[in-house]
């Protein structure tokens, strides 16, 4: 029932609300439709309706578990070609989900996370000698650029042990191409009607190709790992050789190739897009950035290295990266589907299956949450008395419930890390005519960011 549910004017028969919408920004037109349409409302395009929330009360409702779940549908079920049955999009009742969840939580643990750090350690002593030579030649940093080549090698050195080399190239890895035009593709799914999609042929066998070069690139990681008899106990041999502790199950070849191409994927797209963000807000914010360069210089000393535990304790920083999340959360809604029939806030009726997208940009800016200032960065909305004056459920940045983010440690490690990293060794000056653009892929991103830099 959706009678209640207010949606945009004007509607043309057909391609629905699709009148000044755009494109290539549908995350960006949709938060200003929400401003206008209130805490829920609906819009139409190419005869899928799709119902946003973003009221911090319907949100928190949403994320009720005994009520609502993950909906594998829209953007997400688009990737089901690419990711299959994978961790991040498989449908709840798939098996493999519980099983794949149960193998490789214990990869996302404390103590494997210590294991990752000097491997992160590592790749960011390669960003720092990038980003040294452009500072040596007065040159300024492409950001999202480099946070992309960052994030790809972390992931796939910490969980596979495959080095794509990354910052020995000029360009993308083609392994970066083929997995931006995949998931590029996947996007467009939702704004092009069905009928012109199967007109762009040459887009079809681009897309295949792409799939085709991931699936090999994938393919030779495991064929080496296997060839050489095991590794570090890293994501890959949890795949390959633990069987759930339970039920002796093991996953299958086709589902780790699956699982290997969510976690390059997901592992690094949106961490590339938060410090890049975060970077932004810190070079735009003078005295944000003094105090976090303070922290880190008062927290770290003289330690050139930091240990794992010296990370954590770079609170101010964290909120940093929080503030960012929450103003572009880069993941930046996720679908929830009624569990039973239910009735939404009172007064919207949902059958048992009936989804709605909660849009995460907008909640994070829910004045009931948030104040009469959302747009505004603040990194004090995360101090520890802030947070609990907050009702719950108004920060989402990683999802919710049994599907939230299972790397979300990982993330917000590495950020912290890199972050720390960067601000000990750097002054960041913004280029002054800069305003912030922002980029729609899957995932959200800076557009056109580059910082100059001076050593400290
Ligand atoms: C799921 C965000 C980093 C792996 C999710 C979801 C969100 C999210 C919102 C839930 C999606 C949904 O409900 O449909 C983010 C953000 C990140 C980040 C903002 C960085 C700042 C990572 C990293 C990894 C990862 C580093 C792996 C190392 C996954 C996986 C899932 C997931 C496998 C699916 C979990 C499941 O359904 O069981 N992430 N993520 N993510 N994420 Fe992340």
């Amino acid at each position: 029932r959706l009678d209640r549910i207010p949606h945009p004017p004007r509607r043309v028969p057909l391609i629905g609300d699709v009148v000044g919408a755009h494109a290539r920004t549908p995350l960006q037109d949709s938060m200003r439709i929400a401003a206008d349409l209130g805490p829920i409302f609906r819009r139409k395009a190419f005869g899928k309706e799709i119902v946003f929330v973003w009221g911090a009360e319907l949100a928190a409702e949403l994320a009720d578990e005994s009520r609502f779940a993950k909906h594998v549908g829209l953007g997400v079920a688009n990737l089901r070609p690419v990711a299959g049955d994978g961790l991040f999009t498989a449908y709840n009742h798939e098996p493999n989900w519980q099983l794949a969840h149960d193998i490789l939580a214990p990869g996302f643990s404390r103590e494997a996370m210590e294991g990752y750090h000097p491997l992160m350690l590592d790749v960011a002593g390669q960003l720092t000698a990038a980003w040294d030579a452009s500072e040596a030649a007065g040159r300024s940093v492409d950001v999202p650029g480099d946070m992309t080549k960052l994030t790809l090698e972390t992931i796939s050195r910490t969980g596979f042990g495959h080095d794509f080399g990354s910052f020995e190239r000029e360009r993308l890895h083609p392994f970066v191409t083929a997995m931006v035009g995949a998931l590029s593709f996947a996007q467009r799914r939702n704004v092009v009607p069905p009928l012109l999609a199967t007109l762009q042929r040459g887009a079809e066998k681009r897309n295949a190709a792409d799939r085709a070069y991931l699936n090999r690139t994938v393919d030779d990681v495991i064929a080496a790992r296997r060839a050489a008899g095991g590794g570090p106990g890293d994501l890959l041999d949890r795949m390959l050789e633990v069987a759930h502790p339970e039920t002796g199950e093991r996953l299958t070849p086709e589902n780790i190739r699956r699982q290997v191409i969510t976690f390059l994927v997901a592992g690094h797209e949106t961490t590339s897009g938060a410090l890049s963000f975060a970077l932004h807000y810190l070079a735009q914010n003078r005295e944000v950035l003094a105090k976090a360069q303070e922290e880190v210089d008062r927290v770290w000393g003289d330690v050139d290295v930091p240990a794992y535990e010296q990370v954590a304790k770079l609170r101010y920083l964290r909120r940093v990266l929080d503030e960012s999340l929450r103003l572009w959360p880069t993941a930046p809604a996720f679908a929830r589907e009624a569990v039973t029939d239910t009735t939404l806030g009172g007064r919207h009726p949902m059958r048992r299956g009936a989804w709605a997208l909660v849009l995460t940009t907008m909640l994070h800016r829910d004045p009931t949450a948030w104040g009469d200032d959302p747009e505004s960065f603040d990194p004090e909305r995360f101090a520890p008395q802030a947070v609990r004056a907050r009702p719950g459920h108004v920060f989402k940045p990683f999802g919710t419930g049994a599907r939230a983010c299972i790397g979300r440690q990982f993330a917000l490690h590495e950020a912290t890390l890199v972050l720390g990293l960067l601000l000990r060794r750097y002054d960041l000056r913004p280029e002054p005519a800069y305003r912030l653009k922002v980029t729609e892929r899957l995932t959200l991103m800076p557009q056109g960011l580059r910082l100059n830099l001076t050593r400290r």
